[in-house]
This record gives C-alpha cells, structure tokens and sequence, in this order.
C-alpha cells in the first residue's frame, strides 16, 4: 500500500493509473477504522481494480469545537487495517492540502439539509460536501463506497455529485454492527464501559419501535421511543423520525418505503443509526 501525503504525489499515482485504463475505487473515511470502514475496502476490491481510501478529520463539517477535538485518532492501527484489507493507496493529506486557502462554498441541498442531522448540526453536510467535492477533485475516482449508517450523508452526496455533474457512480453499503447489535462507530470508543453497555439499547429500542410501528403505528412507536430512551439515565434523545426512504420525508402512508432514523447522545457522546421498515 502506497501511502500518500501530498496532493502533487498522489495526482502521479492517480494519473498512472487512468493511462492504464484501471478503474478507480475511493473510500473516504476520516480514521479510527473498524469493520465497517474495511467493509467498504472490501466492496471497493470487488467492483474496482485500484482502491484508494482517504483519512481525513474535516474541520468544516464539525460544528462542535470539542467534538473535533476529541475524535479518535488512531494512524498507525488504520495503516495495519488498510494493508491488511489490501488497499492500495492510502491518502492522508494535512490540513494545508485539502484547504490550502478556505473553502467559502455554500451549497443548496434544499429540504435534505433541513432535518435530521441536517437541523441537529447546522453546517455539518456543507463541510461533508465541501470536503468530498475536494477529494473527488483529487480522487478522480470512477466509483465511491458509503455507508448507509450515514444514511442521509449518502443521499447528500448523490444531490452533491447531481448538482456538480460529477463522473462518480456513488454505491452505499450496508451497515456493519457489533455482536450486541450496536452499529460500528468510530465514536463508539469514546464512551466509558457503563455507556458502552447502555448504547446497545438504541438498535434494541430501534427494533422494538419498529415492531410497534408495523403491529400499531407512527405515533405508538415515537412515543416508545421516547419513553424508553428517558428511562435510560444516560441517553438523551435528539431525534427519532419515520421516513420514507426516497426522499427522507416524514412517512404519510405505511404503503411507502420507510427508514427509522435515531441520533441519541449517551453521556457527551452522540450516536447515530437507522433501520429500513420493510
Ligand atoms: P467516517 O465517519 O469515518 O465514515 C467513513 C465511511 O464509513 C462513511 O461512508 C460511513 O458511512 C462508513 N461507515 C461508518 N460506520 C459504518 C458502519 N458501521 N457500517 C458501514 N459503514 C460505516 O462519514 C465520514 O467519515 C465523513 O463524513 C466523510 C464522508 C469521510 C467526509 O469527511
């Protein structure tokens, strides 16, 4: 694996490849990998013929100074993941390289930005944009892996790369969990053994709710939601929202094809995930 810093090395890499014809898999990530990153890798391998996967903590798409400050940063464990995941190139550029001057663009992504996460960090999927048009710019790559953990941050990109034109096919991925049923994050470190156990509610809750939602309805399975989120001393609801699953707005008909999205904090730690109601 060719680990690259510089974007004037990484457009040689990059423009030796596109003269030999090799499509290009990218998989952006900002670090502190786990499964669910490598599942990614391993969806690129199958569907490219070079993997290149970035690691990144974008400023501008933190809107909160101390969870910037306190993201995990674990190179020398995510260079051993990527290598042994058999990715090819590993881009880590510093901060200069991304925004050698800084990135003033605002983008429109309409009703999407307004909920959700949208409404719960206000700026965050601009930086998101911001940062992905750069490494796309820089990439070039012909396909890119996302996770469907981010579930709206896929339907962003696919409006950021439709309004750009740009030549990317997006393909989401599925959400990796661990044993106990809690989604694979990079903030999942960050919470102490007591918050640990107490996350593994949410995609328990999830599923109750999602049961609730199919034998009764939309309102019994929020109010579930909430009353079992508030018996838990330790998490604290941000949102919980039924939607359909084209067009993130909030299901009218149970005919329609429905997600369940939570964010929830447990203690400072806010934790995402969602859940297709088939
Ligand atoms: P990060 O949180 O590091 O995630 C990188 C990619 O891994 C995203 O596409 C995310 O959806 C995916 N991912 C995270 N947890 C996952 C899981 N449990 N199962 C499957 N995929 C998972 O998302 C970002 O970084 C950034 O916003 C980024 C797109 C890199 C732009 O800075």
């Amino acid at each position: 694996m060719r680990i690259i810093s510089l974007k004037t090395d990484l457009d040689q890499v990059i423009s030796e490849y596109r003269k030999s014809g090799k499509r290009i898999g990218f998989v952006p990530t900002m670090g502190a990998l786990h499964q669910g990153h490598v599942s990614l890798v391993e969806a690129s391998r199958k569907q490219a013929d070079v993997t290149v996967c970035s690691i990144f903590v974008n400023p501008t798409q933190f809107n909160d100074k101390n969870d910037l400050l306190r993201y995990p940063r674990t190179p020398e464990q995510d260079i051993l993941m990527l290598e042994q995941a058999g990715c090819d190139v590993l881009f880590m550029p510093p901060v200069e390289e991304v925004y050698p001057v800084p990135d003033t663009r605002v983008f429109d992504f309409g009703y999407l930005d307004k909920i959700l996460d949208g409404a719960a960090r206000p700026g965050h999927f601009n930086g998101v944009g911001q940062v992905v048009s750069i490494l796309f710019s820089m990439v070039k790559p012909d396909v890119a892996f996302f996770g469907q953990k981010d579930y709206q941050q896929v339907m962003i990109i696919r409006e950021l790369v439709r309004q750009l034109n740009l030549p990317v096919e997006i393909v989401p991925c599925p959400i990796l969990r661990e044993p106990d049923g809690l989604a694979m994050s990079s903030r999942n470190t960050l919470l102490s053994a007591e918050e640990r156990k107490v996350a593994a509610h949410v995609p328990e809750f999830m599923q109750k709710a999602a049961q609730i939602y199919h034998e009764q309805d939309i309102d019994q399975a929020r109010s579930y939601i909430q009353e079992a989120v508030s018996s838990q001393a330790l998490m604290r609801l941000d949102y919980y929202m039924i939607c359909d699953r084209n067009t993130l707005r909030e299901i009218e008909h149970k005919n329609q094809p429905a997600i369940s999205l939570i964010a929830v904090f447990v203690g400072k730690i806010r934790l995402i995930d969602n859940l297709f109601l088939d």
